[in-house]
């Protein structure tokens, strides 16, 4: 396939719930000059809607047509991105821990993932764009030049989301947050259509003792030596 100009690679991160993808994304597209797609946001929208228009989170037909005709774009605010759904700004309401769980439920769903597919291959094509989420470097992007994933125990990954949620102002008990994503990443994991899973091909990182700083610096390293590469053999 013919794609991007060498000077523009593709970036797929993928891990757990909390694992730091976000962070790590969108610091390193800041650092590229690149596009961050946050495709668990794209999955929480329709969560929201779902919710929001009263239709099941079992109603596969129902949720295909939402997410069929959903309208979401983002937009840079300094250095974080907002979400938008149907124009307008729902980056606070998507965040709730009900809404996290409504996009996994909504997530296993054949219908929902194929309409988001289209969405998020057509912003990776053009090149120059660093997306997260559970499927990116096996099913979205397969062909993407760096795939990471990322992780970190789950006693970290549970001890982050709780403070972000503490500083929110929403807090929560840190067992609920643990068995919340601990339950989330199962049902991400097992379900039949594009699990959370490790591509062959992707660079495995545990953030558990590194910052969102460290771990984005060793990925643009990764990613500038890609390039490099790139520049060499053509
Ligand atoms: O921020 P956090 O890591 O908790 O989750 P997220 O990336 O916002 O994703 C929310 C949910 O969307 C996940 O639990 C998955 O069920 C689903 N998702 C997915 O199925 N495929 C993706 N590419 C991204 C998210």
């Amino acid at each position: 396939m013919a794609h991007n100009s060498e000077r523009h690679i593709r970036i797929a991160i993928d891990g757990p719930a909390s694992s730091g993808k976000g962070t790590v994304a969108r610091l390193v597209a800041r650092a590229l000059g690149y596009a961050y797609v946050d495709t668990g946001a794209m999955y929480r929208c329709i969560g929201l809607a779902c919710r929001r228009r009263g239709v099941a989170v079992t109603d596969e037909v129902g949720c295909g047509a939402i997410a069929a005709q959903a309208n979401i774009h983002f937009e840079w605010d300094g250095e974080v991105q907002r979400v938008f759904l149907e124009g307008a700004d729902v980056s606070q309401a998507i965040r709730r821990v009900e809404i996290g769980q409504a996009a996994s439920d909504v997530a296993v769903l054949p219908g929902v993932r194929s309409a988001l597919l289209d969405a998020q291959r057509a912003l990776g094509d053009a090149g120059g764009v660093v997306m997260d989420g559970r499927d990116i470097g096996t099913v979205v992007l397969p062909e993407a030049e760096l795939k990471i994933f990322l992780v970190a125990s789950l006693g970290e990954r549970a001890r982050r989301r709780w403070a972000e949620l503490a500083k929110r102002g929403t807090p929560q008990a840190l067992s609920e947050v643990e068995s919340e994503i601990e339950m989330r990443d199962a049902q991400d994991a097992g379900r039949s259509t594009a699990p959370l899973a490790q591509a062959d091909d992707a660079v495995r990182i545990d953030s558990t003792h590194a910052s969102p700083s460290e771990v984005a610096s060793q990925v643009e390293g990764l990613a500038r030596a890609r390039l490099d590469g790139l520049v060499a053999t053509s």
